[in-house]
């Protein structure tokens, strides 16, 4: 974060004007009846959720193990997908467009419903009961969002791996989970080749042992090579496609799990979070309603992966619970042209954009001609996710995507949260750049010391926590119930009984949160705390600078430095080349630009210059290997789960 006074900017009236929340009084008369009158307030809001049988108790809440919506009984792919078939049964759900240019469909709400039932059928006859977990290792296809759905509408417990992923993470998925079914494709399209899914399911199930009885093929394109398995593999044809298009909803308690989802903690082993029915699905509701402030006609595009949190709920979930047009897209978002994710907007009227910053800086970096080729007239409003949105990336997103027009709706939260829990509300809220505003209604937020666990008040940097619990929290690490408890909810004494994010975050003198980062990328330079978020933000500020992350290193008088590792601008490099720039003014001009933006003591002892950060598949950049690296000249640890990246890729230039 800049020391600068950031910039302000008021709602839009033309969105306020017909938003769902269109003042800031409203959104706080929100939050302080979410928390003044819990049980009143959800039990209106859960009023948008067809329960079978009525809950008897909102909340009831033993750290850390919280039941919403208790003794309810609801099916989650009821509310998505049932409820809309007599007023949206024509109304298009799913557009959907392949990487190889021209392919496109569409699916309406009663196509995709008889599809989801269809596979619910196929996983029933393989056996599938309420409570089984079926792995879904697929593209981004619709067959993948009603897969999820299909296992919902069964009570299965979907564990969604993004298929970036290797075959030893999904054996060691299998393994946790007892996975009994698998969902997999032939492959996918990226980047122009044809990438191959089912041959990695393959591998994986040759390895260490697993429950896993059937695995059922979907055919992404027939005319590509597939193997498959006699009397364990089968094809989308004979399993699906055959099986009868109506299948009943299962009512399901409101704690009956509905997914499970890994993601990496400060161990080498993922956790597997899960989350359950009723608090789930209303969260996803409320949230992308309020948040997308969404209306009948908008097409919403979240352009996260189904195996993320965020395509859980932004595209799974949240979407169709609100009968709002989705758009999904297969492949990279720079083929066959850097523009193609402008093209596709202009092509299909998208109204919200919903990406991440990475995304935003890489586009950043192809230079703003490319988007003004484009009229991006139909965009409303624009969102991000992910991590911290620099300013300058907050900048040119709002100016040359959203023309100055869409608010930005930058969304704070995690894999565990299961919703958003800091954001603006786009007919609401005064939006600063780099900044996810104010929390959601009920979402108790606090920071404070993180030795003492006391709250610092506005202005200080602290551990970001949560003082009471929200409908869409995990409920629990699948099979770890004590780590559960002792990463999130007993980290420590000064820490009994309240969420621990994970986070350093500080409010600043008008509440607004600014998160900077993970706790464990915390610096202390001097005895000044620095977050490794904000020595990177102020880098990319550089004109040469694409990408940068910082790591502390052992410092004989400050206690810890900084070296800081940064890719080029594709522009920088050709000025390299043609003798108009050089490599040390550029290292010099980066040490001084942290000087300059947070103070002499954050800058960086080193600056190097590296080709391609490493990253792991979701796009956040693995600061573990750059400090190893950093401090013993060498990196010792697994980089198997990297995406685009060789050791090499660290050598200067
Ligand atoms: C970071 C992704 C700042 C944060 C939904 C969090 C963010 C972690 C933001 C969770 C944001 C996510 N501003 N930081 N808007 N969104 N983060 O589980 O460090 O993949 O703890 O969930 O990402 O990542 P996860």
């Amino acid at each position: 974060m800049s020391t600068h006074k950031p910039a302000k900017i008021p709602p839009f009236p033309h969105i306020a004007a017909s938003a769902h929340i269109s003042s800031e009084t409203v959104r706080q008369s929100f939050c302080d009846t979410a928390l003044s009158q819990r049980d009143a307030f959800w039990t209106q809001l859960s009023k948008v959720i067809k329960f079978h049988k009525p809950f008897n108790e909102v909340l009831e809440w033993k750290v850390p193990r919280a039941s919403w919506f208790k003794g309810g009984e609801l099916n989650v792919s009821e509310n998505c997908l049932d409820r809309h078939l007599r007023d949206r049964g024509d109304k298009t759900a799913i557009i959907w467009e392949g990487e190889p240019e021209g392919q496109t469909r569409k699916l309406t709400w009663s196509e995709l419903h008889a599809l989801t039932c269809r596979i619910s059928n196929a996983l029933h006859a393989q056996g599938v009961v309420k409570g089984d977990r079926v792995l879904v290792y697929m593209p981004m296809v619709p067959e993948t969002v009603a897969t999820m759905q299909a296992c919902a509408r069964l009570g299965a417990i979907h564990t969604v791996v993004f298929g970036g992923f290797s075959s030893q993470s999904i054996s060691d998925r299998l393994q946790d989970s007892g996975a009994k079914v698998i969902v997999t494709a032939d492959g996918t399209y990226r980047k122009g080749r044809f990438m191959k899914l089912k041959s990695v399911v393959d591998e994986a199930l040759t390895k260490g042992s697993h429950s896993v009885t059937s695995v059922l093929v979907f055919r992404r394109d027939a005319a590509q090579e597939c193997a498959m398995t006699a009397g364990r593999d089968f094809s989308w044809e004979e399993s699906v496609l055959k099986a009868s298009p109506a299948r009943a909803p299962l009512p399901l308690d409101s704690e009956d799990p509905l997914f499970i989802l890994y993601t990496s903690g400060t161990t080498g082993k993922p956790k597997g979070l899960y989350h359950t029915q009723a608090g789930y699905l209303l969260w996803a509701h409320w949230s992308t309603r309020w948040l997308f402030d969404v209306q009948d006609n908008d097409i919403f595009w979240c352009t996260a992966d189904c195996g993320w949190i965020t395509g859980h709920t932004y595209i799974a979930y949240g979407p169709l619970s609100n009968g709002l047009t989705q758009f999904m897209y297969e492949g990279a978002p720079t083929h066959p042209h850097k523009d193609r994710f402008w093209e596709m907007i202009d092509r299909h009227k998208i109204s919200t954009l919903y990406t991440s910053p990475t995304a935003i800086r890489m586009f950043m970096s192809s230079g703003e001609e490319l988007p003004a080729k484009h009229s991006l007239a139909s965009l409303r409003i624009l969102g991000s996710v992910g991590e911290p949105i620099n300013p300058e990336a907050w900048n040119w997103f709002f100016e040359n995507i959203g023309h100055k027009r869409c608010p930005i709706v930058d969304t704070y939260w995690q894999t565990e949260t299961g919703g958003a829990m800091v954001a603006p509300f786009p007919g609401a809220t005064v939006l600063k750049p780099g900044s996810a505003t104010k929390g959601l209604p009920g979402v108790l937020l606090d920071v404070v010391d993180p030795d003492t666990g006391k709250s610092l008040g506005r202005g200080k940097k602290g551990a970001l926590i949560i003082r009471e619990p929200w409908p869409s929290m995990a409920r629990g690490i699948w099979g770890d119930p004590a780590r559960f408890e002792k990463t999130y909810w007993r980290s420590s004494p000064a820490f009994d009984g309240v969420y621990l994010t994970g986070d350093l975050a500080m409010f600043d003198d008008e509440g607004d949160l600014w998160v900077e980062g993970r706790m464990d990328d915390v610096l202390n330079v001097s005895g000044h705390r620095i977050g490794t978020a904000e020595v990177e933000s102020a880098l990319v500020g550089h004109q040469d600078i694409y990408e940068a992350a910082a790591v502390g290193v052992p410092d004989a008088i400050k206690g810890q430095g900084i070296v800081v590792f940064v890719e080029l601008t594709e522009k920088a490099y050709r000025d390299i080349a043609s003798g108009k720039r050089d490599i040390d003014s550029i290292k010099n001009e980066a040490r001084e630009q942290v000087g300059l933006e947070i103070g002499s003591f954050a800058k960086p002892n080193e600056v190097r210059i590296a080709k391609a950060l490493p990253k792991t598949r979701s796009g956040k950049i693995m600061r573990r290997l750059l400090r190893e690296l950093a401090v013993n000249g060498e990196i010792r640890g697994d980089t198997s789960t990297l995406e685009d990246f060789s050791k090499d890729a660290l050598t200067e230039e």
